[in-house]
C-alpha cells in the first residue's frame, strides 16, 4: 500500500469508528428513556445523576445491581431486561454527556461545607476520586452529585468493604454528622 492510500485507509477507518460511536450514543439515548424518568437533574426521585460518569464505572454498577451484589430493588428490575449491548450503549450515552450539578433544595451553611472539605482532605478521598473530586477513568465523580444520595452511599459503603476500599486507614467508621458534612461539601462543588 502506498503511503497515500495507507493514510486514506486510516482516515476511512477512523471515520467509520466515529460514526459507530455516534450511532451507539443515539441508540443509548433511546434506550435510556426509562432511566431518565428517575435519573434527572431535578432530583425528584432521589436517584443519582449519571451524566458524565465513566462508562466503565456505569457498566460495573449495572453488573452489581443485576447480580444483587449491590442492593437497589428498583435498579435490579430496571436493568434485568436489558441486553449487554443495550447496557453498553446506555453507559456510552450517559458518559458522553457533560456532568451536571444536582439540584439541592437544602441550603448548606459555610461551616458544614468547610468541615466536609477538611474531612475529605484528611481522609485523602481525592487520591482515587481525582482532583476536585471530579472522578477518574473508572472511579466516579463526587462533585455535584446529589447530597442525600452521597450521604447514604458513604454510610453504606464504609460498612461494606466489598463495595468500597476502607474509608479510613485506621478502620474507624466516620460518624454520621461528618458523613453529612462530606456529602454537603461534595454536592456543593462544581461537577
Ligand atoms: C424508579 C426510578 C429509577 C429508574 C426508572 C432507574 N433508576 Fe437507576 N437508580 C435509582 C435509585 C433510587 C438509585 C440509587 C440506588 C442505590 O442506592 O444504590 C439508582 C442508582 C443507579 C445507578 C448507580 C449510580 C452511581 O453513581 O453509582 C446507576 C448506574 C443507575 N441507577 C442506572 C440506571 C439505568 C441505566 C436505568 C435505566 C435502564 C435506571 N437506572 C433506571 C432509581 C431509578
Ligand atoms: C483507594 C481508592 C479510593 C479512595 C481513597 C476513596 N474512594 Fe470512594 N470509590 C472508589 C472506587 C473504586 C469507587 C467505585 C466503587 C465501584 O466500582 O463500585 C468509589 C465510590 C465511591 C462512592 C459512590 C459514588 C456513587 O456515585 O455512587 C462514594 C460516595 C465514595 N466513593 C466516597 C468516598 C469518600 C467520601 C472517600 C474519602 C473518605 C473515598 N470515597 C475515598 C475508590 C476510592
Amino acid at each position: 500500500m502506498s503511503k497515500k492510500s495507507l493514510i486514506l485507509a486510516l482516515v476511512a477507518a477512523l471515520a467509520a469508528h466515529a460514526t459507530g460511536a455516534l450511532a451507539d450514543v443515539s441508540a443509548g439515548e433511546k434506550k435510556a428513556e426509562l432511566c431518565v424518568n428517575c435519573h434527572r437533574v431535578d432530583n425528584s426521585h432521589s436517584a443519582p445523576l449519571l451524566d458524565g460518569l465513566p462508562a466503565a464505572y456505569l457498566l460495573k454498577q449495572f453488573a452489581l445491581y443485576i447480580s444483587g451484589k449491590r442492593f437497589g430493588p428498583a435498579m435490579q428490575s430496571n436493568l434485568a431486561a436489558a441486553s449487554s449491548e443495550d447496557l453498553q450503549s446506555i453507559a456510552d450515552y450517559f458518559s458522553s454527556r457533560p456532568p451536571l450539578r444536582a439540584v439541592t433544595k437544602m441550603t448548606a451553611d459555610q461551616q458544614t461545607q468547610d468541615a466536609g472539605s477538611t474531612m475529605a482532605r484528611t481522609l485523602d478521598c481525592s487520591d482515587c476520586h481525582g482532583a476536585d473530586y471530579r472522578g477518574t477513568k473508572d472511579v466516579p465523580r463526587l462533585a455535584g452529585q446529589l447530597r442525600n444520595y452521597l450521604a447514604f452511599q458513604i454510610s453504606k459503603m464504609q460498612r461494606d468493604h466489598t463495595l468500597h476500599p476502607p474509608m479510613s486507614s485506621t478502620g474507624q467508621l466516620i460518624p454520621q454528622p461528618e458523613i453529612e458534612a462530606l456529602a454537603t461539601y461534595f454536592a456543593s462543588l462544581e461537577p
